[in-house]
């Protein structure tokens, strides 16, 4: 399963690429909200510099010509954009319009797997269903990963399926076992799946007793050359 980062801050996708662990980006209005000092565009061309893996950028337009205007204006920033587009009606047929553009397209905000169909059939590339959102409201939002990845392998369609609004490390182990293609993880749980209460301890412990072992070395050998530093003086 591919993991993309879920993020516009520019420091965190730097981290996770430096781990060598990140394969793409999303970004949406939220995000970006959340830096400060560069414009959109800034933000997603240095984004681009970072990665060559798909990046997401959303449109905000909800009419189709405001949604092929953004659209299209992304897609120039670098190769690797997607430009991403909600579900609705507009969004379908500004899907299908970006795909006979050659522009590559992310669906959002699908909450069944029966948006995902559509978005599918209408030529986007990603198909991101929120998971967490859908827990929020007491519906297993698992569910509609497995139903959608289950729909696109049946019917051989080419969408990939990309698990979002992932809220914890639980969620990434579920996705990937339920044959997501990509999840999309805020950084916070990227750290969260690098850390155990039984591996820091033990990289504690295995530092401790390493440096207990040189101590025990260095002192026959300063008691060595004490003694060579006494037969020198001649006492
Ligand atoms: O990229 C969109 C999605 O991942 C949002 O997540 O946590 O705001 O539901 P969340």
């Amino acid at each position: 399963m591919k993991l993309f980062i879920d993020t516009a801050d520019i420091e965190e996708i730097r981290t996770v690429a430096r781990w060598g662990v990140l394969d793409g980006v999303t970004t949406n209005p939220s995000l970006f909200a959340k830096t400060s000092g560069m414009t959109y565009d800034e933000v997603l061309a240095e984004i681009c510099r970072i990665t060559d893996g798909p990046v997401s950028a959303e449109v905000i337009a909800d009419d189709v010509d405001g949604m092929l205007r953004e659209g299209r204006h992304f897609a120039k920033l670098a190769d690797n954009i997607y430009v991403k587009v909600p579900m609705s009606e507009t969004g379908l047929e500004a899907l299908s319009r970006f795909r006979a553009e050659g522009i590559k397209t992310n669906c959002t905000l699908l909450f069944t797997a029966n948006q995902g169909l559509l978005a599918a059939k209408a030529g986007a590339n990603l198909l991101s269903p929120f998971v967490g959102r859908l827990d929020d409201i007491n519906q297993d939002g698992m569910t509609v990963i497995r139903e959608l990845v289950s729909i696109v392998e049946i019917h051989e369609l080419e969408s990939e399926v990309l698990a979002a609004s992932i809220r914890n490390p639980l969620h990434v182990t579920q996705a990937a076992l339920a044959g997501s293609h990509i999840a999309t993880l805020p950084f916070k749980v990227f750290q969260q799946m690098v850390h155990h209460p039984l591996t820091d301890q033990g990289i504690a412990q295995f530092r401790k007793d390493w440096d207990k072992a040189r101590q025990a070395l260095a002192k026959p050998a300063a008691t060595a050359a004490g003694r060579a530093a006494g037969s020198r003086s001649g006492s």
